[in-house]
């Protein structure tokens, strides 16, 4: 039997700007986890059990287009595999769905890497990476490729979306710089509990973009100054600066429409609640926010963004 595991994610710094070629920081989650057991099967076919989905099916009865049957005839069609062997796929996660923690990409990425080993078809990180960002693309349009690359390397991340080849075929895997935590900081992830539209909220800032790209060319800038600050702060152990980056970040999305009077709600009871600073998580409207809190007080801010509306909260220490 072949495992293998992938983490959650959390956006702190620089959505929606990354889609626009500013950098964003992401970090790994690993509360929260998409796991994959694969071992050969006596009956014929490849059967996936996916209990927290309520999905037990043999792969040729999903629709090609399906997350879970995309990576598996992928990953197939680009290592040769063939015929298909007899598998048995066991997937489950504890990553909520459709909340800003990348819980496709995490088991696109478990999926793929167990595959990978249970097969003897050895793929490289930057390997891994590139496949589950073209399965992202089948699923979320043209998303900026932070989610796979954060879940893939599983740790604190600097990113730049990569740009089309010049052959138009594929895109590279952008810049990617892991970089170091100076001090552990701790992190409280509040959850609105609504289903978060990356694809409309992200449409909707190209509609401003489009209508005056000098003005948004500037946000976007502004937000490029803080995730490289921010960078700096974190690696340095600087802590008590990034409250206030992030309370900077939080004001520049909600100029840019994304934000929404549920998550103002959470980083402003969080802040009130004594956290260092707030902001909401990845594409907006709905989803996560986030607010950095000295660790005694995780406690106290997470019980303030229940009582605000939260429908969960996590708490996070990144180091
Ligand atoms: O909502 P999430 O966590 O999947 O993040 C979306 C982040 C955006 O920058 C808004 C879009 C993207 O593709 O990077």
């Amino acid at each position: 039997m072949t495992t293998s595991s992938a983490p959650g994610k959390i956006i702190l710094f620089g959505e929606h700007a990354v889609v626009y070629g500013r950098p964003a920081l992401a970090v790994p989650v690993t509360q929260v986890h998409a796991d994959v057991e694969i071992s050969d099967s006596p009956r014929a076919g490849i059967w996936i059990n996916a209990p927290d989905v309520n999905l037990h099916a043999e792969l040729n009865t999903l629709p090609s287009d399906h997350p879970l049957a995309s990576v598996i005839h992928n990953f197939f069609f680009l290592s040769r595999v063939s015929p298909f062997p007899n598998l048995e796929i066991n997937i489950s996660s504890t990553i909520p769905v459709a909340s800003g923690l990348g819980s496709g990409a995490a088991v696109s990425v478990a999926l793929v890497r167990a595959l990978s080993s249970h097969l003897d078809k050895q793929m490289t990180d930057k390997e891994v990476n590139m496949f589950v960002y073209e399965i992202e693309k089948l699923h979320h349009g043209m998303p900026s490729g932070i989610d796979n690359t954060v879940i893939t390397y599983a740790k604190p991340v600097y990113f730049v979306k990569g740009f089309p080849s010049p052959s138009g075929r594929g895109q590279g895997e952008g810049k990617v710089e892991t970089f170091k935590v100076g001090k552990p900081f701790t992190i409280v992830i509040g959850d609105t509990g609504i289903p978060a539209p990356t694809k409309e909220s992200v449409g909707d800032v190209r509609k401003l973009w489009e209508a005056d790209k000098a003005k948004w060319e500037s946000v976007f800038d502004q937000v490029a100054d803080i995730s490289f600050s921010a960078r700096r702060v974190i690696e340095e152990g600087w802590v008590e600066m990034l409250g206030q980056l992030m309370d900077e970040n939080h004001a520049l999305l909600q100029e840019m429409t994304v934000s929404s009077p549920e998550l103002d709600r959470l980083v402003s009871a969080a802040r009130k609640a004594g956290a260092l600073g707030a902001k909401l998580s990845g594409g907006g409207r709905g989803g996560n926010m986030i607010a950095l809190v000295e660790q005694e007080k995780a406690g106290e801010v997470s019980s303030a963004l229940i009582s605000a509306g939260a429908k969960r909260t996590l708490i996070t220490t990144v180091s």
